[in-house]
């Protein structure tokens, strides 16, 4: 048997090391946490799509009482662009979220699997992989490609 090694690679910085467009995206992230709806975990996130064309796209969390209706950040910005854009690929995304209390987290918040796996659809939709930026106060990460987040994904059949 052979051991297959798999290495995501996940870079870390500061936000101000970023360029003035990946400051801005973050930006946008960290403002949709206040559009968030978050009655029942008060775990508000907040996302911002950049797509091929400039445009800047929002998301955020949106709860419901029936667990299972309400939708992710990441996932309220990436359909939101597939209805208004849906010839334009998705090029960057930027996640923030803020805890119960409202401070923006420290650490950088990683999509669920549903979203990563979202995600995947929409790089292949496109044929080009996301640039995902993890916002965090002591640190960002910073991935090119979902992959990195969700080696050996399911695609097509
Ligand atoms: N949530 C997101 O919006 N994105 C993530 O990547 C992780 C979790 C939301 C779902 C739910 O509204 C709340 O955070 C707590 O899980």
């Amino acid at each position: 048997m052979k051991e297959l090694s798999v290495k995501p690679v996940i870079m870390e910085c500061q936000m101000t090391e970023l360029s003035i467009d990946e400051q801005y995206l973050l930006t946008k992230a960290i403002e949709s946490t206040n559009n968030s709806y978050a009655k029942y975990s008060h775990f508000h996130v907040g996302a911002a799509l950049q797509l091929e064309n400039g445009t800047v796209l929002p998301g955020c969390n949106q709860e419901n009482a029936a667990f299972p209706a309400g939708l992710c950040a990441e996932r309220s910005a990436i359909f939101a662009a597939g209805a208004q854009y849906p010839d334009v690929a998705v090029v960057k995304i930027a996640i923030a979220a803020r805890e119960p209390g409202g401070e923006l987290t420290a650490e950088p918040v990683s999509p669920c699997g549903t979203c990563r796996q979202v995600m995947i659809e929409t790089e292949t939709r496109y044929g080009r992989p996301i640039r995902i930026l993890l916002y965090g106060r002591n640190r960002v990460f910073v991935m090119d490609g979902i992959k990195n987040l969700m080696p050996l994904s399911f695609t097509e059949f």
